[in-house]
């Protein structure tokens, strides 16, 4: 369906159409109630969207819209485990991750079984090697855990793993690589003892270019430290939903981890693909986040719209897209152990519904997904905010804290969350032209005065939400990861769009085979357009 067709999308038009734009100061200033309206709180999470561009009018209309994209229906469907990613034929259950206890998501197709008998494995796995019971191929325990993975397969557990390093298990290092580029990988092999080092493929098709390559070299340095291919078998597990792929590489069954077709890479961070992560905080801890998810997953199923975390999150998202014209977002947490999220939010968002065709194959009516984008927001103060407070550009922003802190130096905390809520506030109210004026007469002689007045105004209303948490424990971070979950379907249903495929990204991956020989044969680049040759010619030439 066209959405931007539809009666509530129309019906939100008008209304924005009608209110004169009314600053965000004048809101505060008519309704002292605000803050505690455009608020909700749940299980140690309160959101705070008083800041955002809407009136009281606003979220009902919005509310309208998610109902016109029936999105109780698709949301009963993906739970039902129907095949709701078309275009890859595949049904949608991270939901079944989270849970304790089946059958779900229906007796005739109950995934729990295979589910829970991976988690057990997994904990058993965990719990050897933080007991120092797994030994190397030399007898001697292993000591540390290298993730080989890339896109879903690292971001998940990687961000999860920092945001609770404080709770990981003292002795054992676990170290996550990615990149193609030997400048991670080397230099960290140079820091590993091959007889006390796990690696991890996590892959879920087994044939990703950057794993397999950082897994073959791993897998080299490996055999030519310890003498014996033999040795594969106690120094690599596999975490994929191809395990014949994972023994052909030489890894023992039983140390191939399972996950299945309808669990997408990016929202794979509670499967096996979390192994890392369970050997790093614990099998407890683990369980605490899949539960704090699944208490989101209850709120989602069966909150009413205007009380719905995600629901409302996505939804104002959509107006500050589609109504607003906002073309990006970003993500601020004022949590050092925050540091990957917004990395991992830009999988999440942008892999999901980075798309302008809909579901129907049909381009879509309007824009979809902004540009997420962010860093560590006390950082980003004295490196980009200044574009946010005087950039005269629409850039919605989510600030994320945490009250209490796992590093409590002291007055630290204070004045960190002093600066978030600072932020939103001047972001929101900015200063006018009369206050600038007034504070600067009591230092400048007139002349002075309005030659500085222009640069000392702050225009205010940039729009945007605060997520506080009550700390930054596995039950709340399960609940946040999982919000913005949530947040990305709705907004999928509502823009029309399959936020569970990601062809995208297939295209580059194609290019980059036919690139990959011609990088040392010259007589292959022939047929390659002109820039690219000229790109190889001065790689060949240093390269030699
Ligand atoms: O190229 C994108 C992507 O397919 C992501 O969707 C995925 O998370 C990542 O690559 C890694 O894929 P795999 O787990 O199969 O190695």
């Amino acid at each position: 369906m066209n959405i931007t067709a539809s009666t509530a999308w129309k019906a939100i038009e008008a209304h924005r159409l009608s209110s004169s734009p009314v600053h965000l100061r004048e809101m505060f200033a008519r309704d002292p109630g605000r803050a505690n309206a455009l608020s909700l709180s749940f299980d140690g999470i309160l959101f705070d969207f008083s800041k955002q561009r809407i009136d009281s009018t606003t979220l009902p209309l919005l509310t309208a819209l998610a109902r016109e994209a029936r999105l109780a229906e698709w949301t009963d469907r993906m739970f039902a485990g129907e095949r709701i990613n078309a275009s890859e034929d595949r049904a949608v259950l991270h939901v079944a991750l989270r849970r304790s206890a089946g059958p779900f998501p229906a007796g005739n197709l109950d995934v729990m079984s295979e589910v829970l008998a991976t988690r057990q494995r997994m904990a058993a796995f965990a719990d050897t090697i933080r007991s120092g019971n797994a030994l190397g191929f030399t007898g001697m325990p292993i000591r540390n855990v290298v993730n080989i993975g890339i896109g879903g397969s690292d971001l998940g557990p990687k961000m999860v793993g920092y945001a609770l390093r404080s709770m990981s298990h003292p002795a054992l290092g676990v170290h996550y690589v990615s990149n193609l580029d030997g400048a991670q990988l080397a230099p960290l092999l140079q820091t590993l003892d091959p007889r006390t080092t796990l690696f991890l493929v996590a892959s879920k098709t087994f044939t990703t270019q950057e794993t397999m390559l950082n897994a073959q070299t791993a897998r080299d340095w490996l055999v030519a430290n310890l003498g014996d291919a033999a040795a594969v078998a106690n120094h690599f597990a596999a975490l994929t939903a191809k395990p014949e792929r994972a023994v052909e590489f030489g890894i023992r069954p039983d140390a191939v981890f399972p996950l299945w077709d309808w669990v997408g890479g990016r929202f794979s961070l509670w499967s096996a693909v979390g192994l890392a992560l369970m050997i790093a905080i614990g099998p407890h801890a683990f369980a605490d986040l899949l539960a704090g998810a699944q208490r989101m997953d209850e709120h989602f199923r069966s909150t009413p719209y205007e009380r719905n975390l995600p629901v409302v999150m996505a939804l104002i998202g959509i107006w500050n897209t589609n109504f607003l014209g906002a073309t990006s977002n970003a993500v601020l947490p004022y949590n050092e152990s925050l540091k990957y999220f917004p990395s991992f939010l830009q999988q999440l968002e942008m892999e999901s519904n980075g798309k302008s065709v809909g579901i129907d194959g049909q381009p879509l009516a309007c824009a979809a997904n902004p540009i997420v984008w962010g860093e560590l927001g006390n950082n980003g103060q004295h490196a980009f905010f200044q574009l946010l407070h005087q950039g005269g550009r629409l850039v919605p922003c989510d600030f994320i804290a945490a009250v209490r802190s796992d590093y409590p130096l002291p007055g630290h905390q204070e004045a960190l969350l002093a600066n978030c809520f600072a932020q939103s506030a001047a972001l929101a109210f900015g200063k006018t032209v009369d206050e600038a004026r007034s504070e600067l007469s009591r230092t400048l002689q007139p002349a002075a005065l309005a030659e500085l007045l222009p640069h000392k105004v702050f225009p205010g209303n940039q729009p945007s939400s605060t997520l506080l948490l009550s700390r930054l424990d596995p039950h709340t971070l399960g609940a946040l990861v999982a919000l913005y979950e949530h947040k990305v379907f709705v907004q999928g249903v509502i823009w029309g769009l399959n936020s569970f495929d990601q062809w995208g990204v297939e295209l580059g991956k194609a290019v980059a085979n036919s690139i990959l020989p011609a990088i040392t044969n010259a007589a292959l680049a022939e047929k390659l357009d002109v820039s690219t040759q000229q790109l190889l010619a001065f790689s060949r030439q240093h390269l030699a």
